[in-house]
C-alpha cells in the first residue's frame, strides 16, 4: 500500500509517500481500494501541530476515502467485493488502501464519481450534524455561517437550503460571494474589510440571529455570542484562527486562547441563548449515530439536494501544493487527493 505521511510537524514539505505491506480486514472489516480521498482543514492544522487528536508523526491521517470494496473481514457477509463504497475512519485514509469498521462503509449510487463521495462524509456529516441534530434547524430562522465558502460551509448551505426560508448570512473573501450567493446564501459579508458584527445588526435591524457557526475561535467567540438573538444558539467546532501561517506560532496561539471566552451558567440562563460544541472526531464510539448520518446525506444527495463541490483534486505526491491550496485560502468547497 501506499500512504501520505506527516513526517514530522511543520511546513508543508514534510509531507511525504510511503509504501508499506497491504493491511488486513479483521473481524467485522471492510477492506477498500481508494480512488479519492477527502482533504480537510483539520489535516492541515494537524501538520502545522496543531490538531490536539492527531496521532504523533510520523503518521498517516485522513478521515474519509471512496473507493471499491476488495476484501471482507470475517462476520462481514452483507456487501459484496466490488461494491463502490464511500467509508470513514479515524485517521489514515490517505492511503490506497484502507480496512474499517462494516457500520463506516456506505455503497454509494452509480451516478455519484469517487471524488464526490469522498468530499461527503467529514464536510456533510459536521453539517447534518449541527444543524439537525444539535441544532435542530426551523423554517423562517436567521444563520450566520462563518468560513461559507469552505467544505464545511457548502455543505451548511445546500442543507440548510431543505428547510423553509431560512436566511443566511456568510462570511468570506470576497471574489467567493457569487459563488456563495448562488448556494443560497442571502447575505454574503466579507470579513477582510467589513465588521461582519456591525454588517449582522444592520441587516437584522439590531436583533440578531437565531444560530450561529464559529469554527474561528478565540476572540471571534466572544463577538459572536454578542449577535444571538434571545433563544439564539452559538455552535462553536473549530479553532481556524490558531492556524495562520505554515507552521506553529505560539504567541499567536496563546493570544487566540486568552481571548476565548467563559460562558457560566448563570449567565447563559439570564440570556436564553445556548452554546454549543461540536467534535465529530469523538463521536467515533457512536457507530450508529455516524452511519445514519452518512446515510440521511446520501439519501439527500439521491434526492438532489446534495452536491459536493470537488474543487481540486491533487495526486498524493502533490499533496504539499494542496495544503498550500487550503492555507492560501484559495479553495472553494472542496479538495480532494488522488493516489499516484
Ligand atoms: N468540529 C468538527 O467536527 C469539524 C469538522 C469539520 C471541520 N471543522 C472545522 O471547520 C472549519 C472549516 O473546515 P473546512 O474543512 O470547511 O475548511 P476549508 O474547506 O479548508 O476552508 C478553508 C477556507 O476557510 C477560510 N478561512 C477562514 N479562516 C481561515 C484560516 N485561518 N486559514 C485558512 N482558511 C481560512 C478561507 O476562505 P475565505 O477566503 O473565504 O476566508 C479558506 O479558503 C475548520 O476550522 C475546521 O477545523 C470542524
Amino acid at each position: 500500500m501506499r500512504s501520505l505521511y506527516i513526517s514530522k510537524h511543520g511546513g508543508p514539505d514534510v509531507l511525504d509517500v510511503r509504501d508499506a505491506a497491504d493491511p488486513v480486514p479483521g473481524p467485522g472489516e471492510v477492506r477498500v481500494r481508494i480512488e479519492a480521498c477527502g482533504l480537510n482543514f483539520a489535516e492541515v492544522s494537524a501538520r502545522v501541530g496543531l490538531y490536539p487528536d492527531a496521532p504523533k508523526p510520523p503518521c498517516v491521517l485522513g478521515y474519509e476515502a471512496a473507493g471499491v470494496v476488495d476484501q471482507l473481514g470475517e462476520g462481514v457477509d452483507d456487501l459484496a467485493i466490488g461494491t463502490r463504497v464511500v467509508c470513514m475512519k479515524r485517521f489514515g485514509a490517505h492511503a490506497d488502501v484502507l480496512c474499517t469498521a462494516r457500520a463506516l462503509v456506505v455503497e454509494i449510487p452509480d451516478e455519484m464519481s469517487f471524488d464526490d463521495a469522498a468530499a461527503l462524509p467529514v464536510n456533510y456529516l459536521t453539517a447534518f450534524h449541527m444543524l439537525f441534530v444539535v441544532a435542530n434547524l426551523r423554517p423562517k430562522q436567521t444563520l450566520l455561517l462563518h468560513m461559507a465558502a469552505g467544505g464545511v460551509g457548502v455543505a451548511v448551505l445546500q442543507l440548510a437550503r431543505t428547510v423553509e426560508d431560512v436566511t443566511i448570512f456568510g462570511t468570506a473573501s470576497g471574489p467567493k460571494h457569487d459563488f456563495i450567493r448562488d448556494l443560497g446564501c442571502n447575505h454574503p459579508i466579507d470579513y477582510r474589510t467589513a465588521d461582519y458584527g456591525a454588517e449582522v445588526m444592520r441587516l437584522t435591524g439590531g436583533k440578531g440571529v437565531d444560530l450561529i457557526l464559529d469554527p474561528l475561535g478565540g476572540k471571534d467567540w466572544k463577538r459572536n455570542y454578542k449577535l444571538l438573538r434571545p433563544v439564539g444558539k452559538l455552535i462553536v467546532f473549530g479553532f481556524a484562527n490558531a492556524v495562520q501561517g505554515e507552521k506553529r506560532n505560539m504567541l499567536k496561539v496563546v493570544h487566540q486562547l486568552m481571548s476565548t471566552p467563559l460562558f457560566t451558567p448563570l449567565s447563559l440562563m439570564d440570556s436564553n441563548r445556548c452554546v454549543a460544541g461540536v467534535n465529530m472526531g469523538h463521536l467515533w464510539d457512536e457507530l450508529e449515530l455516524l452511519s445514519w448520518e452518512l446515510a440521511k446525506v446520501i439519501e439527500l444527495y439521491r434526492e438532489g439536494h446534495v452536491r459536493p463541490h470537488v474543487d481540486a483534486t491533487f495526486p498524493f505526491s502533490q499533496a504539499a501544493e494542496a495544503h498550500r491550496y487550503i492555507q492560501g485560502r484559495k479553495n472553494v468547497g472542496k479538495v480532494v487527493l488522488h493516489p499516484d
